[in-house]
């Protein structure tokens, strides 16, 4: 029987699916206060509640689908794609403290499972201990993380002391916390006044000021020779052009996610000289015809988010001309959010899934608008290419090679650490000339050219060029340049299961390839006997049909192996 336009009504009047509670109402609105709404702040509001309440309740998370006009779906699929969000049943709650220790490739390698294994019992149950991907502190394996606060070289004697004291904070210089080694997590940085004070941002007012065209600077940039140094390579300046030829308003995204396994340079540089970077945004953003400039920081850089806050705040308050607007976005944990489309997505408010292309971001990017996505260290070296001339920058390099390059360099070596030197030297020369050789006890090995998607080499191959485009033809690429040196005391074969753990683990699930293949593929390889043929089946499907890098590379640690290692897998 149909029903009356009064019974339609009457089922209406009554919600689907969970009531909003009045108290979770309230508590959510007292939280963001008069804060806009908007979808795109989706992950910056879920990191409030987490961080006032220390997880995501059903409750908190209906009332803020109300607060913000989504479906409840939307926000729960977002919320549960993160690793840093506890969204917990009714009544739950995680302890209070939660311990994360990085059990990636070099923190593996410094022995991170041992303190996984030591931390639980010793700290009780009362504090979570997590294991977690790569936070970005290599050089100083193995690190944990207590709450917020970074423990570099740990052992659960520091960790235990920094539970204790309730020290769950990233500490400033200023703190009174002890803190084992605060130089190092907290280095000191040249802050606006100084900076400013150095002749700083007086290029870019100049630049602004007409002393030179866009096209002088773009030109002066391709000269350059200037590659991405997020991974890809693709020449700046040639994005520069692209970018300027699509139709305004034009977006920049800054990407400081920096999750790729034995990286750690975006930090290094952050932690020092924060301004050199948004000196070369805005020099980017008036050579492109930029209206807004988007920064996507990685939620486990607490330190460096401080900084720029503050730093900013400074900027916008004195700014040495009308500058456009800047928007600090926080990464939530998701290794894949570095990759440049699904940074995109969530700085929108959504799941970090990248998108098919094309078309490309450089066409149709953030909010749909053409954008130009920069990792931080390429616009780290805009001032002083432009300073000292594009000549000086190519002037650099070695074996043929044009440039520099910041390698992170972790593992066996003397000195772990960023070595800024020229591109194409050789991880021999490397080792010999920056690092002060091998650790005492260990022979060289293998090496990772390009953290955990570039792939292995054996020892007898230390004489490639390190460069973007010379690994290609022996399965391997230098990515974001993390070269991670291993010895006799490891092996090809463990190293290429934990990246494939890795990749598994961070694997965004969208596609069949990657997602099967990765879990496929740790199990083959966890047999003390591979499957080589069926292993190589894999491989291939993965690197023909993933959508995105992460399934295209992650196979090349497994395929290295098999190539260059095969005494170990027989
Ligand atoms: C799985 C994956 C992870 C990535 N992670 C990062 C990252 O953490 N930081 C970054 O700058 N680029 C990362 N990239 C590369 C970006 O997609 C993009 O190429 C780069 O940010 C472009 O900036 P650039 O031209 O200045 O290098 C990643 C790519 C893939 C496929
Ligand atoms: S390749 Fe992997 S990470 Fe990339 S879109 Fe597919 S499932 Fe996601
Ligand atoms: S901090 Fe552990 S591998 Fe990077």
């Amino acid at each position: 029987m149909p029903k009356t336009k009064k019974a339609l009504k009457r089922a209406r009047s009554t919600p689907k699916g969970r009531q909003v509670d009045p108290q979770a109402l309230e508590d959510i609105q007292k939280l963001l206060e008069s804060a806009p709404r908007r979808r795109d702040l989706l992950i910056e509001h879920l990191h409030k509640i987490q961080d006032r309440f220390g997880c995501l309740s059903a409750p908190h998370l209906v009332a803020l689908a109300a607060e913000m006009k989504m479906a409840m779906a939307e926000v729960y699929e977002v919320a549960t794609f993160y690793h840093h969000f506890d969204v917990v049943k009714d009544g739950d709650a995680p302890p209070a403290i939660t311990v994360r220790v990085c059990d990636s490739i070099a923190c593996e390698m410094a022995g991170s499972h041992q303190l996984l294994h030591q931390l639980p019992d010793l700290l009780g149950p009362g504090v979570r201990v997590l294991h977690a991907p790569c936070v970005g502190r290599c050089d100083t394996a193995p690190v944990a993380v207590v709450g917020q606060n970074p423990v570099p070289h740990a052992n659960v004697e520091k960790v235990a002391a920094l539970v204790h004291a309730n020290a769950l904070k990233h500490p400033r210089r200023d703190s009174t916390t002890p803190h084992p080694h605060l130089d190092v997590v907290t280095p000191g940085h040249i802050d606006y006044a100084s900076y400013r004070a150095q002749g700083g941002y007086e290029l870019a007012r100049s630049l602004d000021g007409g002393a030179k065209t866009r096209d002088e600077i773009v030109a002066a940039m391709e000269d350059s020779g200037l590659r991405g140094l997020g991974g890809a390579g693709f020449p700046a300046g040639r994005k520069w052009k692209t970018v300027a030829a699509g139709p305004a308003p034009r977006l920049m995204a800054i990407n400081i996610d920096e999750g790729e396994p034995g990286t750690f340079k975006d930090r290094y540089y952050l932690e020092r000289d924060p301004h050199r970077f948004l000196e070369g945004a805005l020099i980017a953003a008036w050579a492109v015809g930029i209206d807004e400039i988007y920064i996507y920081l990685r939620d486990e850089y607490h330190g460096c988010r401080e900084i720029l806050e503050t730093e900013i705040a400074a900027l916008r308050a004195n700014p040495p001309y009308a500058i456009p607007a800047m928007h600090l976005r926080r990464g939530a944990g998701a290794y894949i959010c570095g990759e440049e489309s699904a940074m995109i997505e969530s700085i929108e408010g959504k799941r970090g899934e990248p998108r098919l292309r094309p078309p490309y971001v450089a066409q149709v990017g953030l909010f749909g608008r053409p954008t130009l996505e920069h990792n931080m260290e390429t616009l780290h070296w805009v001032r002083e290419i432009l300073e000292k001339g594009p000549g000086w920058f190519a002037g650099h390099g070695r074996h043929g090679r044009k440039g520099l390059r910041s390698f992170s360099v972790v593992g066996r070596a003397k000195k772990n650490n960023v070595h800024l030197a020229p591109a194409g030297i050789t991880v021999a020369e490397l080792i010999d000339e920056y690092c002060g050789g091998m650790l005492d006890g260990h022979v060289f090995y293998g090496y990772l050219p390009g953290g955990a998607s570039g792939g292995i080499l054996p020892a007898s191959m230390s004489d490639i060029p390190l460069d973007f485009d010379t690994l290609n033809q022996y399965g391997c690429f230098i990515g974001s340049a993390a070269i991670v040196i291993l010895s006799n005391h490891d092996t090809a074969t463990q190293t290429a299961r934990n990246l494939m753990k890795f990749f598994s683990a961070e694997s965004c699930g969208q596609c069949t390839p990657c997602r099967v293949g990765t879990a496929k593929a740790l199990t083959l390889m966890t047999q003390t006997s591979w499957d080589q043929p069926l292993l190589k089946e894999l491989s291939q499907a993965m690197v023909d049909a993933s959508i995105c890098g992460l399934g295209q590379a992650a196979p090349n640690p497994a395929l290295s192996v098999m190539k260059y290692f095969p005494q170990e897998i027989k």
